[in-house]
């Protein structure tokens, strides 16, 4: 992978890199859209992700290469503006850069850069805090500074909300840059607090990405964000975490239904990564995924965020011999599906799920088993 990198850096540019990063995608394992409602969540980094690599350069020019894309995007040091059309994957590193001050921190001026990656796009993996942590970290490299891990996760949910403009969480940049093997990472994202929970040992990770994605992804995103933040404003609290299911429950009919419906995914989501985190301190991997079914139906049901394609894969799995619970993963309205199994649920069994989605939708969901990964890690 680094070899790689640095032949295609130096194809680019002509000359090789002096600064290599990596940060894994990530699974939202089960804390859905708690994130920014101040809410536990748990996650876990994977196998695959993107790598930057970067080159110093003194003129006052930044290149950006991708193996994604053909062309080179060139721009002076001192523009920050936000591109559109091929080129507006730079604005993760350009969000990036312009964080950077935010936190009385140096960005670099010229440069060579090139990302590479080896994650599904769409897939709800989240390439984009993959890149903005790789960035990050070179960066901040090429610059000699060394913030905490924490201050590197808020750089890139800030890229995120602030310049690319998207009003996530923390889940997806805490989990990439707190990741470790074998280990789940627990977000109480008020704090925000990072820890880890060992994985249980035979607990595997399938993704079947259906390649779906709603036209309005973003719209119906900030959509739920307003909502929830509507029925916490209603209720007189600050977030939603602010309120257990009991106290939720008596005061439901306070709020408009469709936005009473929101509040209960929330509060009674966060109660369920709570119980998870038992659970998996218990090895109980049952338990576990009847909470990430649980999770699935409240996503389908109460938040809407999920699509007959998911569903349909969620009532597939649950059918299926080996599986433990399944339910979308990320941001919803497409996007995939994540299924905890034992060792005994193999390709064959996989093979099985795609062929009847196949035989329903005309298209195969593409299939993942991934195991877990290190976190955002400075390479060279
Ligand atoms: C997306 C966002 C996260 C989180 C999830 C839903 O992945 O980027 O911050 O809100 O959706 O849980």
């Amino acid at each position: 992978m680094k070899d790689a990198l640095v032949r295609q850096f130096s194809e680019a540019f002509g000359r090789p890199p002096q600064f290599i990063a990596r940060a894994p995608g990530r699974i939202e394992f089960i804390g859905n859209h708690t994130d920014y409602n101040g809410g536990t969540v748990l996650g876990a980094a994977i196998d695959r992700g993107v790598s930057v690599a970067l080159a110093l350069r003194d003129d006052g020019v930044r290149r950006f290469g991708s193996d994604q894309r053909s062309q080179v995007v060139t721009l002076p040091a001192d523009s920050l503006e936000k591109q559109q059309g091929p080129g507006s994957w730079v604005n993760y590193p350009l969000g990036v850069l312009a964080a950077l001050p935010e936190f009385s921190l140096r960005a670099p001026a010229g440069f060579d850069y090139f990302a590479t990656s080896d994650l599904p796009t769409g897939a709800g993996l989240s390439s984009s805090a993959a890149i903005e942590l790789a960035s990050g970290l070179v960066f901040l490299a090429a610059t000699q500074q060394e913030p905490s891990r924490e201050t590197l996760v808020k750089i890139g949910r800030h890229a995120e909300n602030h310049f690319v403009g998207v009003p996530c969480g923390i889940l997806d940049q805490g989990v990439s840059g707190f990741g470790q093997q074998d280990a789940l990472v627990f977000i109480d994202c008020r704090g925000p607090r990072f820890d880890t929970v060992p994985l249980p040992s035979g607990a595997h990770f399938w993704i079947f990405n259906t390649h779906t994605k709603h036209a309005l992804i973003d719209g119906l995103y900030a959509a739920r964000h307003r909502e929830c933040m509507e029925a916490a404003s209603k209720l007189g609290v600050k977030l939603l975490a602010d309120l257990t299911p009991a106290q939720l429950e008596a005061r439901l009919s306070e709020l408009p239904e469709v936005v009473g419906k929101r509040a209960r995914h929330i509060v009674e989501e966060i109660a369920r990564v709570d119980a998870s985190v038992v659970a998996l301190r218990q090895g109980d991997l049952a338990g576990v995924g009847q909470l990430l079914t649980a999770s699935h139906r409240s996503s389908q049901h109460l938040f809407e965020n999920s699509t007959p394609e998911l569903d349909f894969l969620v009532d597939t799995l649950t059918a299926t011999p080996h599986v433990f619970g399944a339910r979308l993963t990320g941001g919803g309205f497409g996007g995939a599906v994540m299924a905890l199994t034992d060792e005994h649920f193999g390709s064959a069994q996989a093979e099985q799920v795609v062929a009847a989605y196949t035989k329903k939708y005309g298209t195969a969901p593409e299939v993942l088993h991934t195991r877990t990964g290190p976190g955002a890690t400075l390479l060279s």
